[in-house]
């Protein structure tokens, strides 16, 4: 530690640290303006000047001068006073004075310091600035004459969001903002508006509906992707206002201005029941007798197998909970599943088969009353866990990797947290970057190699990495105790290093390059997506990384971890849960000598369930034990399993179908029993994290109307016979928590598996190298996501990421759509082997010759009439 003193007052400080941050955490205040907690300090407004000694005569600036030994720093005195208060006079010389109309009245700290610095009068002139306000852009209204050119956006968005929208242009008093004479990329997150001090940068969504200090503040999680931040909702007279992140400023577009989709006239708010055919409205007591009667029917026919549940990635973890607990306590099966079957589960089971499913021993507790969303356990010297956890990594410390590879992931899109972590890494001199899609992503801008091949061929270029390390170190061991290493070179000698690199479309000199950087780097991360895991092998393409970081991983050092993409909100939590046909709550198996205690003399069974995919076939077979009813816990199937038509058909075959979900979704439509259920701020309940993260939701909203899937949940399970009685999800959450010692220590914004110590081991398990795609048509069609969507949740009027992109189009790389004689905005027609669809022509040079690409979220094109079983597939393209 350090020891200094600021004002006379002796204090102890980490070396590192500035005089300004270590003020700040002592209660001392310095007045500053162009520094933020959350970027790098430039030193350039000077308001935060402070006299040290020993040090220059001249004082220095608190945000940038680092604390030292014996240092005597005084933060007020008559001269700073008086260079502070020059200093507010050149900000405010040309500083329009609309406080009274300007939106961040009131929450200004340009008005704060002017008050704080009893800055009398303006008593300089200058040529007054002339740029208009600009009111029409997108969600983000700027007002450059409020400029106080600070620079915090432009370092937000280029070092932090990574997207380099803004930039200073000329020099000097004649310095203002704009696009940096380069085209605007902006990604229409809104961050500027939040690290902004003035009023230059306005949320138009909150403009004139409030003002600041009417609003009541909640804190909470965000809903629209697995990414975890955790935000202030603002709200007056119990509607929302405005969405704000005061602490890191870092929201995308959809958690910002995605939240007025709760209240979209297509909401559901009333339960619908099938009568003569025609869903109908209904009471709760109506709806809910009619679902109750119907799967009792099913149920007493044919046996409690009959029925089939599908939980879900939006719904909490304690709506999830309950839900298994209602197939496993009540009806004795294992009969269920969840829509991350498609991709994240995948991972999870390649990750088992490698690392081991995770346990932990010798948990501190269950203690008796722990903090609400707290696990009961703690963590002692001997708590010890293993497993596939231990290699996940948070979001806290990807930043101290010191290389990545983003393999298979377009991150901006699928998860922008591990976007900014990367671009937060990147900020470091000795970090490197390997980016490999099959398509121009964002990242490759800061890669150091780019490998931009096949669409599918992911195994390869992970193979051909690996045989690229075992050619340049013959002698080579894991860095992580592996077994099965042996075995695994053997299969990678089906092909030569030259041969990887062809089948995969990239060059030996890059997968060489690439493969150094990992093997050198001192913490490397490992990211993939769901563009990657929803492939039909999406399984061996996770088995294939984690075999790769059992290579070159090292676990024990912060930032080096696999990270995974589960996309939705709680997709991670869903899975964790045991919403599975194999794991219990905390992924337990279903033969864990823990098992049988879970809730008293209801023992799980131990045979597995059907997961959903086999349940699907055994519809299409017509099997004996197909399900004779669904109960879906939301989720669009029709949107989301590939092949919709099959899909359609399958669901016809079942008897009865309770469908709880926010929207009438084309799987709702076919329902017999239609529940509404809260979202966002309407409901109580934890999610966790891609990152392992536990968020909290809180309820700042009447439901109106509509129910929380746990409540519903219970009362169902009731109707049924199989008595569910909770309060409140807090008591659900106490519950399970006590069930799974993996959560020791978890509380809200903690990491599941945090703190406890690991030892890590694996196997090696080889995988599949065939990545052929069947078919002949000329285009292999990407289905994905893309970044102001969130599943189909936004694409519901009036979200606000709408006005910035209101429907799907099918990109093109620029010379196919030319050959294809195809202009930006023409109508095109998609066919597959398995259906067609009609889109308009987005043009994309980021894109290879031969590859398309279409978003998964919109209702039209429903994109998932053209698929297999995977979201690659070939197709040809034509004029409509
Ligand atoms: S909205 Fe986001 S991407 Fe656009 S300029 Fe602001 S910070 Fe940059
Ligand atoms: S727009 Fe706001 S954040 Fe950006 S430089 Fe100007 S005052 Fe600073
Ligand atoms: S990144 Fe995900 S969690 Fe964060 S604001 Fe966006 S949608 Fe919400
Ligand atoms: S806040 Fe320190 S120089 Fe601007």
């Amino acid at each position: 530690m350090v020891n200094l003193t600021i004002d006379g007052r002796a204090i102890q400080a980490e070396p590192g640290k500035t005089i300004l941050e270590v003020a700040r955490e002592n209660g001392i205040y310095i007045p500053y303006l162009c520094y933020h907690p959350a970027l790098k300090p430039i030193g350039s407004c000077r308001i935060c000047v402070v006299e040290v000694k020993p040090g220059p005569p001249r004082p220095l600036p608190a945000c940038a001068t680092y604390v030292a030994e014996g240092q005597e720093v005084v933060t007020n005195s008559e001269r700073l006073t008086a260079i502070r208060q020059e200093l507010m006079k050149l900000v405010l010389i040309n500083h329009a004075l609309e406080c009274p109309i300007c939106d961040k009245g009131g929450e200004c700290e340009l008005q704060d310091l002017t008050h704080a610095l009893g800055v009398p009068e303006v008593d300089l002139t200058a040529v007054p600035a002339t740029s208009p306000p600009d009111y029409e852009s997108l969600l983000v209204e700027r007002h450059t004459d409020r400029c106080v050119t600070c620079g915090r956006c432009v370092r937000l968005c280029r070092d932090h969001v990574g997207a380099m929208a803004i930039n200073f242009m000329q020099r000097g008093y004649f310095t203002e903002l704009g696009s940096g004479l380069l085209p605007l990329d902006c990604e229409f997150c809104g961050s500027c508006i939040d690290i902004c001090p003035v009023g230059a940068l306005i949320n138009k969504q909150f403009k004139y509906r409030a003002r600041a200090w009417e609003v009541t503040k909640t804190e909470m999680v965000c809903p629209f992707c697995g990414g975890g931040c955790t935000y202030e909702l603002h709200l007056k007279d119990g509607e929302i206002m405005r969405v704000y992140n005061g602490e890191t400023a870092l929201l995308c577009g959809r958690g910002r201005f995605g939240w007025p989709v709760i209240n979209s006239p297509e909401r559901l708010r009333t339960p619908l029941v099938r009568v003569n055919g025609e869903l109908q409205e209904a009471t709760w007591e109506e709806a809910l007798a009619a679902a109750a009667g119907g799967l009792k029917a099913v149920l007493e026919e044919a046996g409690p197998g009959a029925l089939y549940g599908v939980g879900s990635p939006r719904a909490t973890n304690e709506a999830n909970y309950l839900f298994q607990k209602f197939f496993r306590a009540g009806l004795g099966t294992n009969n269920l599943d969840n829509p991350g079957r498609l991709h994240y589960a995948k991972a999870l089971s390649a990750l088992g088969q490698v690392f081991g499913w995770p346990e932990v021993k010798e948990a501190d507790g269950p203690h008796p009353k722990p903090p609400v969303y707290t696990s009961p356990f703690g963590i002692k010297d001997d708590t010890k866990g293993s497993g596939f956890t231990f290699v996940l990594g948070s979001l806290e410390e990807l930043p101290q990797a010191d290389a990545a590879l983003i393999l298979g992931a377009d991150l901006t899109p699928e998860l922008p947290p591990l976007g900014w972590g990367v671009n937060a890494a990147r900020l470091k001199d000795d970090f490197k970057l390997v980016v490999a899609n099959p398509r121009g992503t964002k990242f490759d801008r800061w890669a150091t190699v780019s490998l931009r091949y096949k669409p599918g061929a992911e195994r390869l270029v992970v193979a051909g990495l690996m045989k690229a390390l075992i050619t340049a170190h013959p002698d080579l061991t894991p860095a992580i105790s592996a077994q099965g290493f042996d075995e695994l070179k053997e299969s990678l000698k089906k092909f030569s290093l030259k041969e990887y690199a062809t089948r995969a479309g990239v060059e030996v000199a890059d997968l060489e390059a690439a493969a150094a950087i990992l093997a050198q780097a001192k913490a490397p991360a490992i990211l993939f997506g769901t563009e990657l895991l929803s492939q039909d092998k999406g399984d061996m393409n996770a088995l294939a990384l984690a075999d790769l970081f059992l290579l070159v991983g090292k676990p024990g050092t912060p930032g080096s971890a696999l990270y995974p993409v589960a996309e939705k909100a709680n997709t991670r939590g869903v899975c964790e849960l045991g919403v599975l046909p194999d794991r219990l709550p905390g992924l337990l198996p279903l033969d864990s000598p823990a098992a049988p205690a879970f809730w008293g003399e209801h023992k799980p069974v131990q045979t597995p369930g059907p997961n959903l995919l086999e349940v699907l076939d055994k519809l299409e077979q017509d099997e004996a034990d197909a399900p004779k009813a669904l109960w879906l816990l939301g989720g669009d199937l029709l949107r989301w399993l590939p092949n919709r038509s099959r899909t359609e058909k399958l669901l016809g075959k079942v008897k009865f179908m309770v469908v709880q979900d926010a929207f009438l979704t084309d799987t709702a439509k076919l329902a017999d029993v239609v529940l509404p259920v809260a979202i966002h701020a309407e409901q109580e309940g934890s999610f966790i994290s891609s990152t392992g993260q536990l968020g909290v939701l809180k309820a700042a909203l009447p439901a109106n109307g509509v129910l929380p899937d746990w409540q519903i949940i219970c009362r169902l399970a009731s109707a049924l016979g199989v008595p569910l009685n909770y309060r409140n999800p807090a008591q659900i959450f106490a519950e399970f928590a006590r069930q799974v010692p993996l959560y020791a220590g978890l509380a809200p914004q903690k990491v599941v598996g945090k703190g406890i110590p690991a030892e890590v081991k694996g196997t090696f398990v080889p995988f599949d190298l065939d990545i052929s795609l069947p078919g002949r048509r000329p285009f292999t069609l990407i289905i994905g996501k893309v970044l102001q969507h969130s599943g189909s949740y936004t694409t519901h009027e009036p979200c606000g990421t709408l006005v910035v992109s209101p429907e799907a189009a099918v990109s093109l790389n620029p010379e196919d759509a030319a050959q294809l004689e195809l202009k930006a905005g023409d109508k095109a027609r998609i066919i597959s082997s398995h259906g067609e669809v009609e889109a308009k022509v987005a043009l994309d040079p980021l894109l290879p010759a031969g590859v398309a690409f279409l978003p998964e979220h919109f209702a039209q094109p429903a994109a998932q009439m053209l698929t297999l079983n995977s979201n690659l597939v070939r197709v040809s393209i034509q004029k409509a």
